[in-house]
């Protein structure tokens, strides 16, 4: 199984938390991304992909949104998004 997770990360907390799913799940094969310097990936290359930010003022952060906009549509692939926050995540899950 090959799997990606696609974080935004400012101050390191959503990238650790990315690190340790990877550690904690080492089947998955985790390789990872961050959108600030990585270009668009080949998901069709990966079995699942995962979407990790942190809450930006209850939301996701506008450079995340902007990239998932810009990938290419995908059909039955497995995805899961997840999220850091300080106090309180608003919607940032659901949007
Ligand atoms: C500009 C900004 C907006 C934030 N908005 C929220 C928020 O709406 N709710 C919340 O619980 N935490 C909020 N936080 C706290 C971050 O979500 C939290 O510290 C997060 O773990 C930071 O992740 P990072 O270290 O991966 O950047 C905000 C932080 C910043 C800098």
């Amino acid at each position: 199984m090959k799997s990606l997770i696609c974080y935004f990360s400012t101050t390191g907390n959503t990238e650790l938390a990315c690190r340790y799913i990877g550690k904690m799940i080492p089947g998955a094969a985790f390789e990872f991304l961050d959108i600030t310097r990585g270009s668009v990936p080949d998901l069709g290359t990966y079995d699942l992909v995962g979407f990790a930010t942190f809450a930006d003022f209850l939301g996701p952060s506008k450079r995340m949104r902007d990239f998932i906009q810009e990938l290419p549509q995908q059909k039955q692939k497995p995805a899961f998004v997840f999220n850091t926050y300080g106090n309180f995540n608003g919607g940032t899950l659901r949007k």
